[in-house]
């Protein structure tokens, strides 16, 4: 009898700690979770920057004095009938050639951007303009035969390009035939990169941003957003699709 009172008292002891460190053990386990689940849900309202999926909504903001706040993607596009009234030759500031337009609003600030470049000892010549629906179409089914699916991301499909803005333009280096990838390291091309913005220009591709803006790299295409909103995206550090989502929210997102 003498043995068996501690050995009672082991399993008493054993069964009280049991009682104390399972719950608390639980507890613990229990109250790890939550912090992660609450941390993605954050992250999930910060970003919520839809994937490049293929659609053909309607973008909301389609007057043409919202030329600055229109969004357009792979889902979002513009009516057919979109054509900016005021479309100007861009011969009239020295690049381009008679067939090329751009909405006369872009004009002043791509004469100062084109004189800038030239000073810096990077001239600069552009290879479109405006392209309409009909003309984006042609684009689209062009690139499409010559790459298949591929296609998707060299060219948009028409509606969706921002060359239907009338705001949109492709650049070169003045007397090149075309510019292709590499342009960006070229030296017009790393000019174009970190100035254009300054002139009111946003280039929309950017490389190592393809997932984001659902295009490859194209470092000659920018859109004009004037100098103090070019100003307000570069300083953001967004491409051009996660400031116009993020920044402007309105009803459908
Ligand atoms: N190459 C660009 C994505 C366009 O077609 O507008
Ligand atoms: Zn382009």
């Amino acid at each position: 009898a003498r043995r068996t009172l501690p050995l009672s008292w082991l399993f008493i002891g054993l069964g009280l700690l049991a009682a104390v460190a399972v719950p608390v053990g639980l507890a613990i386990q229990l109250d790890e979770p939550p912090e992660p689940r609450g941390a993605t849900a954050q992250k999930r309202r910060v970003s919520p920057l839809p994937a490049c999926d293929y659609g053909k909504q309607r973008t909301e903001l389609t007057s043409y004095d919202d030329w600055q706040r229109t969004l357009l993607d792979t889902r979002f596009r513009l009516p057919r009938s979109y054509e900016p009234p005021d479309l100007v030759t861009t011969t009239r500031v020295g690049v381009g050639t008679d067939e090329m337009t751009i909405r006369e609003i872009v004009l002043e600030d791509l004469d100062a951007l084109v004189s800038a470049a030239d000073v810096a000892g990077n001239p600069v010549d552009i290879t479109w303009g405006y392209r309409s629906f009909r003309t984006q179409r042609w684009v689209f089914e062009y690139w499409t035969e010559q790459k298949g699916e591929e296609a998707l991301k060299t060219a948009a499909r028409p509606g969706h390009s921002e060359h239907q803005l009338g705001t949109a333009l492709d650049f070169k280096t003045k007397g090149a035939a075309n510019v292709d990838a590499g342009w960006r390291f070229e030296p017009a091309g790393q000019w174009m990169h970190d100035h254009a913005w300054e002139y009111g220009f946003i280039e929309s591709y950017p490389l190592g941003e393809e997932k984001v803006t659902c295009y490859s790299a194209e470092p000659w295409h920018f859109r004009y957003f004037g100098r103090e909103v070019a100003a307000d995206i570069h300083r953001s550090g967004l491409t051009i699709r996660e400031y116009l989502w993020r920044r402007l929210p309105t009803s459908s997102r």
